[in-house]
């Protein structure tokens, strides 16, 4: 039976086009700090109440949002950061598609207070689709984004979210990407009062160990490269922050948190030969590639992008990785070319290992493997894709 065709309520449009971007109270926080961050913000407070669904409240010191454009903020595609066809393709912020907020106030109540430089700012509420008359906010710097009562008005998607615990290990993960995207930015996390991350502006590798522990720093090898307009930069674990379960593997686009199987295998293809399969390195990785051979818009979440060849990027970021592990193994001393069964003498797989010469072996394991670096990790690599 034929249904008749009509057009969706504005309401319903704009619940369907929330459900893309909005899935849980991390993804909300994810646009509210891309928000703080394209605000030039170098210091970033979140508070959130029950794990986010009673509050998430965000706090910039960025340049704020001018009163009288207050009531557009919240507007479905509306945004400062792009006008025309051709900036999509040089894109610079993190935001673009000028819906984040649109979104989120559809399936929250969502409250802006915001002040340009010294002057008064101002404030405004947006429930259930209203939008109040924008109030005086004096002593507000930079903004202040309050986002309560999260999915009130779609009890279905409410449904699906996890337990208090789960979503607030999504908030945490959420909040390291950018921190460690941002080391410089100074961020703060408090869950019902309790502070659960407080950083101050720092180097990428203090950054990595207040995120982790203490003795992350003592096993991070610094991956520096350029090759043409690429530039890679950050830091690969040594054998000792190898893991069994995939979760530590950090790799930004232009400081964007991107998941990229195909790059993410040729980080492991770089390791290849050093960890069996199923082991995984740590790495922070951001790859600085020119904006127009890259396609950001291609994901509502942008958090999968397309690349104009993304083969070579595979390649270049494969060539830093290797460089970085050769360059710990040049700096120390030759203990000998061992036999190809004694490559894996020390493989955390031996009941024998001893963490403590992960670098000794390593260098034996580099020398006999080095074309296993660099060809065979290429097959590896296909195995992850
Ligand atoms: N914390 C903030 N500081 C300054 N301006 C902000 C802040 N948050 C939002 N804005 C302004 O509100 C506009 C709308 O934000 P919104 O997140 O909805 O869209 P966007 O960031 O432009 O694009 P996207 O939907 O891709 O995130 C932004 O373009 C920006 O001008
Ligand atoms: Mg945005």
């Amino acid at each position: 039976m034929h249904l008749k065709i009509q057009q969706l309520s504005e309401d319903l449009r704009n619940k369907i086009s929330a459900g893309e971007v909005v899935d849980r109270p991390a993804s909300v926080i994810k646009e509210l700090l891309e928000n703080c961050i394209d605000a030039g913000a170098s210091k970033i407070d979140i508070i959130v109440e029950s794990a986010g669904q009673q509050t998430i409240q965000i706090t910039d010191n960025g340049h704020g949002i001018p009163v009288e454009e207050l009531p557009k903020a919240c507007e479905r595609y509306s945004t400062s950061k792009i006008a025309t066809v051709d900036d999509l393709f040089k894109i610079h912020t993190l935001g673009f598609r000028g819906e984040a907020l649109a979104s989120i106030a559809s399936v929250a109540e969502v409250e802006i207070e915001s002040a340009i430089n010294d002057k008064e700012g101002g404030k405004i509420k947006h429930v259930d689709g209203v939008s109040s008359k924008v109030s005086p906010a004096p002593g507000i710097i930079g903004t202040q984004i309050t986002v309560r009562n999260l999915f009130y008005n779609t009890p279905a998607r409410r449904k699906f979210l996890k337990s208090q615990r789960v979503e607030m290990r999504h908030i945490i993960q959420m909040v390291r990407r950018f921190a460690l995207a941002f080391p410089k930015i100074g961020f703060s996390l408090k869950s019902d009062d309790k502070s659960i991350m407080n950083y101050q502006s720092e180097q990428l590798k203090e950054r990595i160990s207040a995120t982790f522990d203490p003795t992350y720093s003592q096993n991070l090898l610094p991956v520096k490269f350029e090759k043409g307009d690429y530039k890679i930069t950050g830091f690969v674990g040594t054998l000792n922050l190898v893991r069994s379960r995939p979760g530590e593997q950090y790799l930004f686009l232009n400081n964007r948190y991107i998941q990229d199987r195909l790059l993410n295998s040729a980080v492991y293809g770089a390791y290849q030969s050093l960890v069996n399969r199923g082991e995984y390195p740590f790495f922070v990785l951001n790859l600085e590639v020119p904006t127009d051979q890259v396609d950001i818009n291609v994901h509502p979440m942008k958090i999968q992008v397309r690349f104009k060849d993304e083969w070579r990027i595979h390649h270049v970021l494969k060539s830093s990785v290797s460089e970085a592990l050769s360059s710990l193994l040049d700096t120390i001393p030759d203990f000998g070319k061992p036999s190809y069964e004694n490559n894996f003498s020390n493989s955390r797989n031996n009941p024998q290992y001893n963490p403590n010469q992960d670098t000794i072996n390593f260098r034996a394991q580099h020398q006999s493997s080095e074309q296993s670096l660099n060809s065979a990790g290429l097959e590896r690599a296909k195995n992850y894709i």
